[in-house]
């Protein structure tokens, strides 16, 4: 059998390397394997990096009992997501979960956060000061976790709120460094040594959150009055082809889910992309001419639709891409990809950061250029921030609107400079790679 080369050290170097270091070591196998090739990672089945977008597109358009990624899921931790969580589940389970939440993210209701987005944007703007450096991390994790909860939620400035709020940042902030976020990808780190401990402090941020999202859940049960536009409600009331609702625990565990999924990453882009504005001057005048063509107070529709803004979010996710990989998938019965035989139990990753710098595709990948995306049309194989198939990201079109609108609100409200002129590394934060945590703006008059 055919099987892609790979390095030849331990086990345990290739996982400490890849926790430790990983763009470095993803660089060093692509330079010495090519865009298909195997890594060994402790506690992970055998494992084939692919960044060739005709192999990714065979993984993508494959039949979706062919490969499985709930299964592959299942080796980073569950504890938080639930085991009937959209992420952990596969085949004809997977597909009606995704039936039922997939018309909460899509058309007019997406429209409708629109003016929260602006309004929780000029919020946190507000607490700002001029000439006072801020934190653009919390910053940027405040917006989008209000964002999420609201829409989510449909819930308002009231205590549950608050408590939420508080719980998932807390619950994030457990793996910000890279020796903490060993703790996702080594089960044997995950033991309950009390709350002061890495793993036990989250898994009692975790019973907190589960405690006050069923709480919310019994709540509106009791009161239909309580049923609103938000995701939840709808959630509540929609119902499969035998006509049967979401139970309470399903209804939990996507619920976590969205949160989860849905504010980490997003703050994560929006970090990166007000770091590149302030960084390259060019860019940051490029988008405020684009911007002036709209009034100070636009539609959210029209701000969506800006070119040169839609290529900087673009390039922002292309550059350094929120996840280097997309899920992975295990395969469930033999299949050939790129001329290579996999058998049943390998497990295969399409590498959104590898494919992402390819030169073939992006010419001096290390460029910050949104005018690539002005230029030509990537095919979804060759740019996957938000991986592909039948697992493409749910929240996609909800991130892409909502990373445009705080962008335009803050560009046109405030003028901001970084506190530190210099190009940043990305650092790993729990299962994404993001900017330094210390990463500082100014704002100016
Ligand atoms: C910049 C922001 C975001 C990025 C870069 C991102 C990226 C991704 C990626 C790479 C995947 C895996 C796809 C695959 O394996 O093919 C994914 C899945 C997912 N994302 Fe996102 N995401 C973002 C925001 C969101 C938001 C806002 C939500 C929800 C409100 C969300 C919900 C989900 C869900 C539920 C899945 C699992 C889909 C499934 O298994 O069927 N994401 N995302």
């Amino acid at each position: 059998m055919k099987y892609p080369n790979g390095s030849q050290t331990s086990e345990l170097m290739q996982t400490i390397q890849y926790i430790l270091t990983p763009l470095e070591y993803l660089d060093k196998c692509a330079k010495t394997y090519g865009d298909i090739f195997s890594l060994r990672l402790i506690g992970f089945p055998p494992y084939v990096v692919l960044s060739n977008p005709q192999g990714i597109k065979e993984v993508f358009t494959a039949a979706p009992n062919l490969f499985y990624a709930g299964e592959a899921n299942k080796y980073l931790p569950q504890t938080i997501l639930g085991a009937s969580s959209l992420v952990l589940i596969d085949g004809d389970y997977h597909q009606r979960q995704r039936r039922l939440l997939t018309p909460a993210f899509h058309g007019e209701r997406m429209q409708a956060y629109g003016q929260l987005i602006c309004d929780i944007t000029k919020q946190v703007m507000s607490k700002w000061t001029i000439d006072k450096p801020f934190n653009v991390r919390s910053s940027m994790q405040d917006i989008s976790l209000q964002v999420i909860l609201k829409a989510v939620f449909g819930l308002d400035a009231g205590l549950r709120f608050q408590q939420l709020k508080q719980l998932l940042s807390s619950m994030m902030d457990v793996f910000s460094s890279s020796w903490s976020s060993s703790f996702l990808f080594i089960q044997t780190l995950q033991w309950d040594l009390g709350p002061w401990s890495v793993w036990g402090s989250f898994l009692r941020f975790c019973e907190q959150a589960d405690e006050l999202i069923y709480a919310e859940i019994r709540q509106r049960r009791n009161d239909p009055n309580l049923f609103g536009e938000d995701i939840l409600s709808f959630m509540m009331t929609a119902c499969d082809e035998e006509g049967q609702p979401m139970t309470d625990v399903e209804l939990r565990d996507e619920l976590i889910t969205l949160l989860v999924a849905g504010h980490e990453t997003t703050a994560t882009a929006l970090t990166w992309a007000l770091y590149w504005i302030h960084y390259l001057p060019e860019v940051r005048e490029s988008l405020l001419t684009e911007l002036e063509v709209l009034r100070s107070n636009p539609e959210p529709t029209d701000v969506a639709r800006l070119p040169y803004l839609n290529a900087v979010c673009s390039e922002t996710l292309r550059i350094y891409p929120v996840t280097l990989f997309t899920f992975s998938r295990i395969v469930q019965a033999p299949v050939q990809i790129m001329g290579y035989q996999f058998e049943p139990g390998t497990m295969i990753s399409p590498c959104i950061y590898l494919t992402h710098h390819r030169e073939d595709l992006y010419p001096e990948p290390w460029c910050f250029r949104p005018e690539r995306f002005l230029k030509r049309q990537f095919s979804p194989y060759e740019f996957l921030p938000f991986g592909g198939g039948n697992r493409r990201c749910l929240g996609m079109a909800f991130a892409q609107f909502e990373i445009k609108l705080v962008l335009a609100t803050l560009l046109f409200h405030q003028k901001l400079r970084l506190v530190k002129f210099h190009r940043v590394k990305p650092v790993r934060r729990g299962l994404t790679i993001a900017p330094p945590g210390n990463l500082c703006l100014i704002p100016t008059s």
